[in-house]
């Protein structure tokens, strides 16, 4: 099993590019099964789940190739609807397959993606929603089996908590449902918007982008098009947070401020210098010791929770103490016995967590845990003084692309060593 060998205590410096966002290809994928002609999208980070979602869309019998940076789809061939066990428990989002599958052929049988380490994470709104349009669904022996007659008829859909795949899931669904589609309370994620341009290219019609009701106007068909994957607003601040924690100066490249104005407002918050360009990022911590910050995870616009476990690292080595509070996820606070090995003074209470921190962590050997997790480790051990042993990094592999290279031009001293 890969590891992980970091030598902490150099100050980053340099540019790294930003590749495509995980979270947005993974929707753009499951779409290709809608379009009746070839699809071709562009800016495609080479990652595990990106791997695991083209495998399974190649197993419903759609010609799919992914060359260098680019996926193209043809679903002329698709022969079948069924999603198995062994690639949906790898990665959740295998369940977005599900809308699009319903909506266009009537039918689809997907596995239940079961548990996974940041919480139960169930789907009944997403099979609620399907539901809502008509679909008839049963759930047995860990499969979901959608079915419907004819064409998904449009509705209204509520959603009862501000779900990022459920929203999504329904919106592909709804592009070739008969009449209009509301969906209410819906996730605003830059993702969604992204999920939501491309289908507007294939003929789709959509109101309401980047906002919580989306108004969807079915069509008979789905073309083919040419689409590009907007920029990982994840790893974009990942690397950010490589500077901050480090008192170094980082630039990430082909990625846009706008879409995570408000991790930058804390990254401000910390005393960062933060310059923003029109495709381009830099934080310059000028060789000091970040502040503290306090936040809590919320739904797009707000504080996203796939950025908790970063902050939480540079909180570790900041000046004074912060309050955290996760109030998207159950159980996501497992990196903290984590950071807590390299010396971090973190106290957990529920859904809360409070920093002190610290002058120094110091090198161990630690386990990731999750994807961001992993990523809140590396940030430790880049700042810690000696080297320290990362085990389990397969999950920082299923969302960051090219990681030790994007590490290694900016002068961190990591590499990948295995057994
Ligand atoms: C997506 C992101 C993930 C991010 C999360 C929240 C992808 C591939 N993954 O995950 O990186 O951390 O959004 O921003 O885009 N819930 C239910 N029932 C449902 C659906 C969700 O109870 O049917 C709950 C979940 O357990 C969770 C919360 O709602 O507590 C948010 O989940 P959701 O927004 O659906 O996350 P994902 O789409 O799985």
């Amino acid at each position: 099993m890969d590891k992980f060998l970091i030598q902490g205590g150099q100050k980053l410096e340099g540019e790294v590019r930003i590749s495509g966002a995980k979270n947005a290809a993974l929707p753009l994928l499951a779409a290709t099964i809608l379009a009746d002609s070839p699809i071709r999208i562009s800016n495609m980070p080479n990652l595990r789940d990106v791997n695991t979602l083209v495998k399974l869309i190649a197993g419903l019998g759609v010609a799919i190739e992914y060359v260098g940076d680019t996926v193209t789809a043809d679903t002329s061939t698709l022969n079948n609807q069924f999603a198995p066990y062994d690639l949906v428990k790898t990665m959740r989002a295998s369940i977005l397959v599900l809308g699009p599958l319903v909506a266009r052929y009537g039918e689809a049988k997907v596995s239940l993606p079961g548990g996974c380490a940041i919480g139960s994470r169930p789907v009944d709104q997403h099979l609620k929603a399907l539901e809502a349009l008509g679909a008839h669904i049963e759930v047995e022996n860990g499969y979901v089996h959608a079915k419907v007659d004819g064409h998904l008829k449009g509705g209204e859909v509520i959603f009862d908590m501000v779900t990022v795949g459920g929203t999504e899931n329904i919106l592909m669904a709804a592009t070739l449902a008969d009449g209009v589609t509301t969906i209410r309370n819906a996730a605003r994620e830059p993702e969604i918007t992204d999920l939501a341009n491309m289908l507007i290219k294939m003929g789709a019609k959509i109101e309401g982008l980047d906002t919580d009701t989306l108004v969807v106007t079915g069509v008979e068909s789905l073309h083919g098009c040419d689409y590009a994957v907007v920029a990982d607003r994840i790893e974009t601040g990942s690397y950010l947070a490589a500077a901050a924690i480090t008192g170094g100066r980082v630039r990430t490249t082909h990625t846009d401020p706008a879409l995570l104005e408000c991790v930058l407002d804390k990254f401000e918050e910390m005393g960062a210098e933060v310059t923003r360009g029109e495709d381009w990022i830099e934080l310059d911590m000028q060789g000091k010791r970040p502040k503290a910050v306090s936040f809590r995870t919320l739904p797009h616009p707000d504080f996203p929770t796939d950025m908790q476990a970063q902050i939480m690292a540079v909180n570790a080595i900041g000046r004074g103490f912060a309050t955290i509070s996760e109030t998207i996820f159950e159980n996501r606070f497992m990196h903290v016995p984590e950071l807590s090995r390299m010396g971090a003074n973190i106290q957990v209470e529920g859904n809360d967590a409070v920093v002190t921190g610290v002058e120094k962590l110091s090198a161990a050997p630690v386990m990731a845990t999750d994807l961001r997790a992993s990523f809140s480790l590396v940030l430790a051990a880049l700042a810690a003084e000696g080297e320290t042993l990362i085990d389990r990094i397969y999950h920082i592999d299923r969302g960051y692309e090219h990681i030790e290279a994007k590490l290694q031009g900016i002068g961190a001293k990591i590499k990948r060593v295995s057994g």
